[in-house]
């Protein structure tokens, strides 16, 4: 069974009870999807609805306690000390288009430090919990990231930028350098679930840039709870926020962060 402590468990229930408004939003998304206005607005009420219902939620339980989100921005409150961070749909586009792979996610600072963090997909039911020094789960299981050293068997998790977000020419070069020396790339589109599937072993590493903390505070727990190295794109320690995160084992970790820096010098010079 998982170490939940008090916070860890508020931060769970407060996910369970918003994923359940959250998988009646998607059931709608259905019917929507064929009608001519299509469901974009519908999905932008259901982002912020689920925000709100989070932050009550977890104000009910720990009032004081300060937000950075996703919808809202920053909000104050009289405990400086502890911080959530959160993200109501992780994996927007999914969720408008009917894909069921999309998360809540939060993670819990105490004085700057990412002390708890919980990323849910309410459609499978899968609960990601994570606790400094205790560990990463999934639903019941303890997780450890994959214990593969041979980069030609490994599989990597990314994002793509798209229309309107930068670095495309530099995606692409980093793209050819890791496809031509691994077993595969995915992009699923959802960072919270790429690292909690890196927790779970079932990625070997994952690697993505122009992201906001919101995006990976959970994440970033789980996988270091679940024993993988985590960093931004220069092996810097800063991938909460410094909008870059490079995960795997400590064995891949090396070779992948010098493959990733080839291919951008490449894409510049
Ligand atoms: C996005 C997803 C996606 C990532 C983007 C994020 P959103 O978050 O995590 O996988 O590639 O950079 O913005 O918009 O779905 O909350
Ligand atoms: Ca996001
Ligand atoms: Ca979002």
């Amino acid at each position: 069974m998982p170490y939940l402590s008090p916070a860890l468990n508020v931060m769970v229930t407060a996910a369970r009870k918003v994923g359940r408004g959250l998988i009646r939003d998607y059931g709608e998304i259905e019917n929507l999807q064929v009608s001519m206005k299509g469901p974009a607005d519908f999905v932008s009420t259901a982002d912020k609805r689920t925000e709100t219902k989070l932050i009550e939620e977890l104000t009910k339980a720990r009032p004081g306690y300060c937000f950075l989100t996703e919808e809202t921005g920053v909000i104050e409150g009289p405990d400086k000390s502890h911080r959530f961070i959160i993200d109501p749909i992780d994996g927007t586009t999914n969720f408008l288009h009917g894909i069921p792979h999309f998360a809540i996610s939060i993670g819990l600072e105490r004085d700057g430090q990412l002390v708890s963090g919980v990323v849910f997909n309410p459609v499978t039911d899968e609960m990601y919990v994570a606790e400094k020094g205790h560990g990463a789960y999934l639903n019941d299981k303890r997780l450890r990231v994959a214990a593969r050293k041979k980069l030609n068997e490994t599989i990597w998790a990314t994002g793509i930028p798209f229309l309107g977000r930068p670095g495309h020419e530099l995606f692409a070069n980093e793209l050819a350098a890791i496809m031509g020396a691994t077993a595969g790339v995915r992009r699923f589109g959802a960072a919270s679930l790429d690292l909690a599937y890196v927790a779970a072993g079932r990625f070997d590493g994952y690697w993505e840039r122009n992201l906001n903390a919101w995006d990976v505070a959970a994440g970033i727990l789980l996988v270091k709870e679940a024993g993988g190295v985590v960093t931004d794109l220069n092996g810097g320690s800063d991938a909460l926020n410094g909008g870059q995160v490079l995960t795997a084992n400590e064995h891949l970790h090396p070779t992948i962060l010098k493959l990733l820096k080839e291919a951008g010098r490449a894409a510049k010079g």
